[in-house]
């Protein structure tokens, strides 16, 4: 299982060759796979028995396999939450791969753990959190959910049939999954009504979690979310930190794509209280701009993620240290290297590039609800923020169950042309369309071209 040194370089260099033509040619593509229904695990060869041309395996998995993906650093990628990524992070993940690297302990990997410490703590210093904050870096969202509630359990919870959340019905559904995971009472999950700028409201967390209590109940933890997937709301996270202080419960936030928004000034804004989480979730692979997968958890209390998550055995002896071993901070023991892709991309490009293309994002959707209220027949459901904007179209005559349908069939009629890719989601209880805008390779002419090509589907 080994090639000639020339003939690994020749592949090597021709895998490369086709990724940069890809980046080149990627507006021309559809942002989302065209359906193929003839496509299945069946039309993937059987696994030979001896070697065979590698070229021609190459052809497959770039021909066939890569061609039916959606491509969300493409510009016109405006679906659910896109991850832009950036060439330079793909060769870090080339190279940690090639070296194999080990980030699960300090023994075997030091180098990869002192850059996840460093770029940890670049995160949470970009997250305002204090000195001492830990963390880890994990698959994504969900993962940091489960991480960051696991961790919050142990240090809060007494009788986790009795233990009870709060979030908002606008919290992202990975966190009712890791409460059930986390074998607490699915019931005990109060998924409050969203205010009218779809926020948790504090007033009736806080009236919740009096009437949980007085019934007996132990509430443990708030989670906030800091951009909604569906609309950007920022669940007021100052205010749910004082209730969560007062309360004596957790504020765990959830700030998956988000969070980095706090790099720019008018994030900053509005992202004010995200450092007072007790734990916060970003993911690095959603708004800066790094490939799948990683996802970031900080946690506050100094050694509560080890004595959540250490393990050993005694074929681990040899390996003990006092460094860092991040097999004790998450889930995973044997866990490759997440905060390569981030150190590198970030060095190679500064932090200027980051915080300017998060600024970018958010002018982009500011620039697509100019243009739809210049326009007739859009109505703006909810404004631009954290670079999404959701709105319908609308026209005389049709009723509200029409209208849904239009919405419905538009998106999905944008989506089959190949041209763009918006998205839907459902906000009082209508279907809408959706923008996220996160992408700072999409150009003001894109998102024009996206809303004209809307009306055109909609006519
Ligand atoms: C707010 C929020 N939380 C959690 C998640 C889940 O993250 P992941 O898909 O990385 O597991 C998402 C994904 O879009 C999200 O937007």
């Amino acid at each position: 299982m080994s090639l000639d040194p020339e003939e690994l370089r020749r592949l090597g260099y021709g895998v490369i060759d086709r990724l940069v033509d890809h980046y080149a040619t990627l507006s021309a593509k559809p942002p989302m796979p065209v359906p193929d229904p003839g496509w299945s695990a069946a039309s993937v060869p059987p696994c030979p028995d001896g070697p065979t041309d590698p070229d021609a395996a190459l052809d497959f998995l770039f021909g066939e396999v890569l061609t039916r993906a959606q491509y969300t650093s493409h510009p016109r990628f405006f679906a659910r939450i896109g991850a832009p990524s950036n060439p330079v992070s793909v060769l870090a993940d080339l190279a940690g791969a090639g070296v194999n690297v080990f980030a699960g302990g300090w023994v075997g990997g030091a180098g990869p753990s002192a850059v996840e410490l460093a770029v940890l703590d670049w995160l949470r210093d970009w997250m305002g959190m204090p000195e001492g904050t830990e963390g880890v870096l994990v698959s994504g969202g969900s993962v940091g959910t489960l991480t960051a509630l696991a961790a919050a359990a142990l240090a809060r919870v007494g009788a986790r049939s009795r233990a009870t959340g709060y979030c908002s019905e606008h919290a992202h559904s990975a966190v009712a999954r890791a409460w059930r995971t986390l074998g607490f009472d699915p019931d005990n999950l109060r998924v409050l009504a969203a205010d009218e700028h779809h926020r948790l409201p504090r007033d009736a967390t806080r009236d919740t979690i009096e009437a949980d209590r007085s019934a007996g109940l132990e509430p443990f933890v708030i989670i906030a979310t800091a951009g909604t997937t569906s609309t950007g709301a920022v669940d007021p996270l100052a205010g749910l930190a004082d209730l969560a202080r007062a309360a004596s419960v957790w504020l765990h936030v959830d700030g998956a794509y988000g969070a980095p928004a706090r790099l720019t000034p008018a994030g900053r804004d509005l992202l004010a209280g995200i450092e007072l989480a007790d734990s916060l979730v970003l993911d690095p692979h959603k708004w800066l701009f790094q490939p799948y997968e990683v996802g970031c958890v900080l946690m506050r209390e100094p050694g509560l993620l080890e004595r959540t998550f250490a393990l050993d055995g005694a074929y681990l002896r040899d390996t003990a240290t006092t460094e860092v071993q991040f097999r004790d901070r998450g889930p995973q023991l044997t866990r490759g290297s997440r905060a390569l892709k981030l150190w590198l991309s970030l060095t190679v490009f500064g932090l200027d590039a980051f915080r300017a293309a998060i600024a970018r994002g958010l002018e982009l959707a500011e620039l697509a609800q100019r243009l739809l209220e210049e326009r007739p027949g859009w109505e703006i459901v909810t404004p631009a923020q954290l670079a999404i904007v959701c709105f319908r179209r609308v026209a005389p005559g049709l009723s509200d169950a029409e209208v849904d349908a239009l919405n419905d069939r538009m998106v999905a009629a944008a989506v089959a042309d190949g041209f763009t890719a918006p998205s839907t989601t459902v906000l009082g209880g209508r279907p809408v369309a959706r923008l996220c805008t996160i992408n700072p390779r999409t150009t003001d002419e894109d998102v024009r071209a996206t809303i004209e090509r809307l009306e055109q589907l909609a006519g």
